[in-house]
């Protein structure tokens, strides 16, 4: 809604009320265009003075409403009568004005900003473009380059930002309605002919071909596979080729093809399930609603290799003062001199104090004895985190909460080494893990609901996307990609080449192949894995048993480049070549090419033609398979849980949903089909069995995503 009330006499105050960001809903819009109107038309009022309730001027468009049949009076027509009105409308923008909301304000006359509050288009990342003439107004007021970097971006810029770009006319400390209504007052009686955006000519380029060529270019790059951002540079240059009405044209036109892409459903459910996520239940009722974390304000970590730096410094980032522990005293040094550097580059990049402060070091154990919560992450070895843990037992004082970051092992044998098993969590982050988004927080069947409710607390505090998960091997992601790996072993063996099955991943959106992937983390992690777990055989080099382990297909491929020393990028050389060990740019090799043909003749294979729609199919929908299997062992709560783990830790390509979603978009028949046939194909890999789950839903007419709680209940109720 929109209330009209006068203050200082000549002064219409409109003010947005629909909470927690004043969203332009049905009614709200509808209340706009009644106040406005009701304002425009009395004599009493000289200006009007556009606010938002509660510190926010607007959030923008109500996305509750997407999707639904439109309802109520439509923001473009809404704006142009603020614009048209003889009287000065001016917006005061406290909190932020973003999407819909900014539309609004480009609306207006004059704009008044306070220093703390910030200003967007960022339409792009729910898979849109902003449609209410923001893509025509902006690059008007604020030149072509600017406007194509807000919009293509969906970048927030500060207040003082937007005063140099033009988008606000000044800025303010004090109370911005009571500033702005001052404001208004001083404009009365002055022409409004400058002041209307839409009737600006777009400030001149010198060369507009390159201009929209480079940025072109960038987003091509940069979105890999989005459309929402090529479409948004498209109506950037409507707004610059074009007279302000054939550009609105050209906008609605384009909007309405993202309208209708998957791309914007699948990015709009993302939105939805960043938050979901966070509304976490376990199997046994316990949940976010009724589970209260406790305070967390001193930290330790326990190993700062690779892993434990990042944790530190997220932790520090977050204010938490933290303990790093470190045996070695070389590893201790580097490891100080490295944290420290994140820091500084952390603290430059977002303009504000490096905590160097909160964190101490110390290679002796007892040093984390006052700490609320402990983060171990030394090597993943059972048998030396065990004791990690039965050290800590003894060190730490009562109620302190025991976290792991093992990518693996079993939460719950690590707890049953302490005497408050209820207390021991896993924290899974992913590499870089100050930077990554993406956090697991793994509970055992003895975790305690209040200490799943700290580490998803704390995993909050640090920015980070965190997902409640149950303890198995892998936990949701890991275990996941095991099936994907898989399949691509199999591919190479079966005629594709690392090289090919990389196109079709990084085609698909990933940023990054599984071969690619695999040589930048290295290809000794999972073979080291596999030893511990029995699967590597070095006599087994020919026959079909060589390829057969625990009675299921295997592949030997990556346990042989790793005896030949191949461990991806740090050695020069895994499933590419590289120029030296360390580099990045990984490049066909003609020995790998060689190398797979002999193999495949030892072990007579033949080799058929693999396409990228093959790799796709085989590679995700083992993936998706293991995804249905997680929800139905009740690992993953939901299908959102899984889908955020990937978009966010997996590089999934977010327009595209997540692999849950994905499912759904292809169609969970077509899915279960395609399992169906390569299953019978490939009889001996368990991972392509579709799964139980997956037949239930088809039977019961492939319910939306939103639906798949409801059989999983029922599933879980049969069990
Ligand atoms: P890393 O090998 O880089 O570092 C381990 C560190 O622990 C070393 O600096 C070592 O000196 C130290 N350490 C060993 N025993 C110790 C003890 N008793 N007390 C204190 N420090 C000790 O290993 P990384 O990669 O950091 O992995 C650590 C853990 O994180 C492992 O459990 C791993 O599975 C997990 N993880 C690793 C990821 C990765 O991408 N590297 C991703 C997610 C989890």
């Amino acid at each position: 809604m929109a209330q009209l009330t006068r203050v200082s006499g000549s002064v219409g105050l409109i003010t947005l009320q629909n909470p927690p960001v004043n969203a332009l809903s049905a009614a709200v819009r509808q209340g706009i265009v009644d106040t406005v109107k009701k304002a425009v038309s009395d004599p009493l009022v000289k200006c009007v003075v556009i606010c938002g309730q509660n510190g926010v001027f607007c959030g923008g468009a109500d996305i509750r409403e997407f999707g639904a049949p439109m309802t109520g009076p439509p923001l473009v027509p809404m704006i142009h009568a603020i614009e048209a009105t003889n009287k000065p409308v001016v917006a005061a923008i406290e909190g932020a004005a973003l999407g819909g909301g900014l539309e609004l304000a480009l609306g207006c006359h004059y704009r008044i900003i306070h220093s703390k509050a910030r200003v967007g288009l960022p339409e792009v990342t729910l898979g849109l473009l902003p449609a209410a003439g923001g893509s025509q107004r902006l690059p008007r007021l604020i030149g072509v380059p600017a406007a194509l970097e807000l919009i293509t971006t969906g970048r927030h810029v500060s207040a003082a930002e937007a005063l140099k770009l033009g988008i606000v006319d000044q800025v303010t400390d004090d109370n911005t309605v009571d500033t702005t209504v001052k404001f208004a007052l001083s404009v009365v009686g002055r022409s409004l002919e400058s002041r209307r955006i839409s009737t600006f000519p777009c400030p001149p380029v010198s060369d507009l071909d390159a201009v929209f060529d480079v940025a072109m270019q960038r987003v091509r790059q940069s979105a890999r596979g989005a459309i929402a951002p090529v479409t948004c540079v498209q109506a950037v240059r409507a707004a610059a080729t074009l007279p302000y009405t054939q550009g609105m044209k050209r906008e609605q036109e384009l909007m309405a093809t993202l309208f209708t892409s998957g791309q914007a459903r699948a990015l709009q459910y993302c939105f939805f399930a960043q938050r979901a996520v966070s509304r976490w239940s376990m199997p046994s009722g316990a949940r976010w609603d009724t589970s209260k974390p406790r305070p967390i304000s001193k930290a330790a970590v326990i190993g700062l290799g690779t892993m434990g730096r990042g944790i530190a410094v997220a932790l520090a980032q977050a204010g938490l003062s933290v303990v790093a522990v470190e045996t070695q005293e070389k590893q201790l040094m580097d490891a100080k001199q490295a944290v420290s550097g994140m820091l500084e580059r952390g603290a430059k990049r977002r303009g504000v104090a490096p905590a160097l402060g909160l964190v101490s070091y110390s290679h002796n154990i007892q040093a984390v004895a006052e700490a609320d919560l402990v983060i171990e992450a030394v090597f993943e070895d059972m048998d030396l985190k065990k004791k990690v843990f039965q050290q800590l037992s003894a060190v730490c004082k009562p109620g302190t909460l025991l976290c792991t970051n093992t990518s693996s092992l079993d939460v719950d044998h690590l707890a049953s080494q302490t005497p408050s098993p209820e207390l021991v969590v896993g924290m899974h982050f992913f590499a870089p893990a100050h930077v990554m988004k993406l956090l697991e927080v793994v509970y055992g069947p003895r975790s305690s609901p209040q200490a799943v409710a700290t580490a998803m607390q704390l995993g909050k505090k640090m920015g980070k996307v965190s997902v409640a998960v149950g303890n198995c091997r892998g936990f949701v992601g890991n275990r996941m990609l095991k099936p994907y790996m898989e399949q691509a072993f199999f591919l190479l063996e079966e005629g594709a080449t690392p090289e090919l099955v990389d196109q079709a991943l990084e085609e698909f959106g990933f940023a990054m192949g599984v071969f690619r992937m695999s040589d930048l983390s290295g290809l000794d992690v999972g073979w080291r894995v596999r030893k511990a777990d029995g699967l590597v055989d070095p006599d087994a080099t020919s026959g079909r048993s060589a390829r057969i382990r625990q009675g299921r297909r295997y592949s030997p491929l990556g346990d042989l480049l790793c005896e030949q020393g191949r461990f991806g990028q740090k050695a020069g050389r895994g499933w590419y070549q590289y120029d030296k060990p360390g580099s990045r740019v990984a490049k066909p090799d003609p020995w790998l090419h060689n190398f797979l043909e002999q193999y495949r003749a030892r072990h007579g294979l033949g080799v058929r033609h693999i396409d990228h729609q093959e790799v796709l199919e085989r590679c995700l929908y083992a993936l998706i398979n293991e995804g249905f299997r997680i929800l139905e062992d009740g690992i993953a709560a939901g299908p959102e849980d899984i889908d955020a783990i990937y978009v966010f830790g997996y590089g999934w390509p977010r327009y595209r949903g997540g692999p849950m979603f994905y499912a759904g978009m292809v169609g969970l028949a077509n899915v279960l089909e395609r399992l169906e046939h390569f299953h019978q194909v490939h009889p001996d890999v368990p991972y392509l069995q579709p799964c139980s789950l997956l037949r239930r839903l088809v039977a019961s007419g492939s319910p939306p995503i939103q639906k798949w709680r409801e059989v999983i209940r029922k599933v879980h109720s049969q069990l």
